[in-house]
């Protein structure tokens, strides 16, 4: 989010325009805790996980009152448009806005990467190799202990995480929201696995199809044998980002600005097959983000 941050700040400043940054999230544009940013004030942070603005999930802000007290503030500081970097909920803002009649353009950040309209959100690629990091300690310990283990995964509703993770981190079973599983087949497999020598196994289970806990208790009823859980929780939100995500949120943010220039409000962009797109953000939201089912596929292929 940082590296977002900055380069719409050095972009816009590029251009001429001043910017200003709403810090605590739509909480901070309701009570106008809004400052002017400089050069300098984005200076050493690309590398830093966080967002220097701070962010707020905010009630308040998905009433009407809150939204025009928010347009009030913009108005008040004499800002013409808004640049909105965040998930689900940011999105949400920013749809009512627009449909206010305020220009604002969308960025999409978190670690979900559940955002319509960009194969990528700024955070998921860090997040990844965060989950990776986490799994390739934990299997040196299901190895010496010739355990099962099942880690648990953040990603709200979408799979994303624990598909892309669970496929690097070479996962026997990945569970996502987007797929039912089958316990039996599930069992199965660790039963012919045990009679090939195989005596440890990851499974990688999305917050979203059920807590690792609750997962770990079917399982053992299921196998009649132990395993060992681990919930990552919000390690995976923090941290230096990856290379990946401070240029794609470079870009992003500097498109933003560039949309907000050619008087262009309203959209939301994103990067489709590396290239850089914009679409209505009133009808990118009506859509539906899809998990990458052949990913799903080529993972159950490459786990037998
Ligand atoms: O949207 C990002 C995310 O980390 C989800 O993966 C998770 O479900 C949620 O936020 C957790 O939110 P909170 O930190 O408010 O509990």
């Amino acid at each position: 989010m940082n590296a977002a941050v900055r380069a719409v700040v050095r972009k816009a400043i590029f251009h001429e325009i001043e910017v200003y940054g709403v810090f605590g999230g739509y909480a901070g544009l309701i009570s106008g805790n809004i400052k002017k940013l400089e050069l300098g004030s984005v200076g050493d942070i690309i590398h830093r996980g966080g967002t220097m603005l701070y962010s707020a999930r905010c009630e308040e802000f998905k009433t009407k009152e809150g939204q025009q007290k928010g347009i009030d503030q913009l108005k008040k500081h004499g800002i013409d448009g808004l640049v909105v970097i965040g998930g689900d909920g940011s999105y949400m803002g920013a749809k009512a806005l627009t449909e206010q009649g305020y220009p604002c353009v969308g960025v999409p950040g978190t670690i979900d990467n559940d955002i319509p309209g960009t194969e990528f959100t700024i955070g998921f690629d860090t997040a990844l190799n965060t989950v990776i990091d986490a799994i390739d300690k934990i299997r040196d310990t299901a190895t010496s202990h010739e355990r099962t283990f099942i880690i648990e995964v953040m990603g709200r509703n979408a799979g994303d995480i624990a598909l892309w993770a669970g496929l690097a981190g070479g996962a026997e079973t990945i569970l996502i929201p987007e797929e039912n599983y089958d316990m039996n087949d599930i069992a199965d497999r660790l039963q012919k696995g045990n009679e090939r020598g195989k005596k440890h196994s990851i499974i990688v289970v999305a917050e979203g199809v059920c807590s690792g806990h609750e997962f770990g208790k079917q399982l053992k009823e299921a196998t009649g044998t132990d395993n060992r859980i681990s919930t990552l929780g919000h390690i995976q939100r923090g941290g230096s980002p990856t290379a990946f995500d401070r240029v794609l949120a470079s870009r992003l943010g500097a498109r933003a600005v560039e949309l907000l220039l050619d008087g262009k409000g309203g959209r939301a962009v994103g990067m489709e097959q590396n290239k850089l797109v914009d679409y209505d953000i009133i009808e990118a939201l009506g859509r539906k983000h899809t998990v990458d089912l052949d990913l799903y596929k080529l993972s159950q292929e490459l786990s037998i």
